[in-house]
């Protein structure tokens, strides 16, 4: 018995170094575009959905079908979210496209059934992915508002949706709200009197945030500065 301890003891000290050396070696690549492996990845989803699963389990959750829960949801989904998770009608961005693990497309996939389990990840977000814990800037009643407008969003058309997000007061939750820079319809279908960059071929061209004044530059990997203006 006392032989059988030392041993898994000794086993278990060997794993755990061998663990400890094999990052301290730096051999684990954390770049984002070096997937990881099916085994890491199972164990990874299946521990971010089981947390969520038990975290969510007491959540109530309100009348989903409200028209104006609905509504106040689309124009803050309009506003914060379809840079990483899409909408009817927006195709993939350079921010979905090059995060990992990827934003799922919530324009096809909504909450898929489980409003509590998605109220909880907007409000606490997921870490080291990207999904940001929303909790921080939004009361609870605006989550919800959101959650109820991704129940309806699989079933909109992109006239839909933007009549319901024209229909809403835009980006709004009570506070905290700042201008996001949307990379919404970037690539291939802006305007033409919005192409100003022809030395990016005008493929960079942004849709401006609606209430931001203020210019706003960033550089790209050519060192060409880009400037987003009003
Ligand atoms: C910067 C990118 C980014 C933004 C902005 C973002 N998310 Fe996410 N979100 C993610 C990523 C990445 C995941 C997937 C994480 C994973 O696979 O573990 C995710 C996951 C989710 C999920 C879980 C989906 C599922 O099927 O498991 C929901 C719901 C969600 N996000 C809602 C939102 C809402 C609502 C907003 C806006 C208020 C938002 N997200 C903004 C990156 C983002």
């Amino acid at each position: 018995m006392k032989r059988t301890i030392t041993t898994l003891v000794l086993a278990g000290a060997l794993s755990s170094a061998a663990v400890l050396g094999t990052a301290y070696s730096g051999l684990v690549n954390v770049g984002a575009d070096d997937p990881h492996f099916p085994a890491v990845h199972a164990f990874l989803a299946m521990a971010r959905d089981r947390s969520i699963a038990v975290r969510a389990r007491d959540i109530d959750v309100p009348d989903l079908q409200d028209e104006t829960l609905i509504r106040t949801g689309a124009g803050n989904y309009n506003a914060m979210c379809i840079g990483c998770h899409l909408a009817p009608g927006v195709e993939k961005t350079e921010l979905s496209q090059a995060l990992y693990p990827s934003p799922p497309n919530l324009a096809t996939g909504g909450i898929g059934g489980d409003p509590a389990a998605a109220f909880w990840t907007i409000k606490h977000g997921i870490k080291a992915t990207g999904m940001p814990a929303w909790g921080k800037s939004m009361g609870d009643e605006y989550i919800w508002g959101i959650v109820a407008f991704l129940d309806q969003l699989p079933k909109l058309d992109p006239q839909q949706y933007n009549a319901l997000v024209a229909s809403s007061s835009g980006h709004q939750h009570g506070g905290g709200e700042s201008a996001m820079h949307n990379h919404e319809g970037q690539h291939g279908n802006h305007a033409p009197e919005r192409e100003g960059h022809p030395a990016l071929g005008g493929s960079e061209a942004h849709h401006p945030a609606p209430t931001n004044t203020a210019p706003k530059t960033h550089v790209h990997r050519d060192g060409k500065e880009h400037v987003h203006k009003n």
